[in-house]
């Protein structure tokens, strides 16, 4: 499999066409504007890399005694070959005694997804980014 690069200015709007499509961005209300603004700003606390062609990460550190996956997406044509595991192995291989993410209750395959890697969901935070969504933060301890 192609490995890990940094984010590049050419992915940001056609990845953020594709994610604005898609849940859980789609039903939480993101634009591709939005998210091409998230993509793109400047935030050195912020590591975006990508899988080319499959998918992308965000990952926030320092942040709670480990870093916080903030984002991750595999495209739907590249779901179920092991690019979201290839992520977060990435994410892994930065360190801390924890790793962080969040999931909208509402995406069942996520959550799935996120127990098989061995994440705990430990507590609900309603409304978080939309009223009437819950998320769920999620935590790995190591
Ligand atoms: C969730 C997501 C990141 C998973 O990535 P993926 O590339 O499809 O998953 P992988 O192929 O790497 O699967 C890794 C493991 O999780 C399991 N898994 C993946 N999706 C699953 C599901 N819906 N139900 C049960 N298990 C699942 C796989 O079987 C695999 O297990 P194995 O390696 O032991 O066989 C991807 O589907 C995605 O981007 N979805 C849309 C956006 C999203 O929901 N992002 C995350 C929340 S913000």
């Amino acid at each position: 499999m192609t490995d890990l690069r940094p984010l590049a200015d050419d992915d940001i709007e056609p990845f953020a066409a594709v994610l604005s499509g898609i849940d859980p961005w789609r039903r939480l209300g993101y634009s591709p504007s939005m998210l091409a603004l998230y993509l793109g700003r400047a935030d050195p606390a912020l590591t975006r890399m990508v899988l080319p062609g499959r998918g992308l990460i965000a990952l926030r550190s320092p942040w709670l005694r480990g870093p916080y996956v903030e984002l991750l997406a595999v495209l739907p044509e590249a779901q179920g070959q092991g690019g979201g595991r290839r992520l977060l192995d990435w994410a892994e291989g930065r360190g801390g005694a924890n790793l962080w993410a969040c999931v909208s209750a509402f995406n069942h395959p996520a959550r799935a997804f996120y127990a098989r890697m061995g994440f705990a969901e430990t507590a609900a935070l309603p409304g978080l980014v939309t009223d009437g969504e819950d998320e769920i933060l999620l935590r790995k301890s190591r």
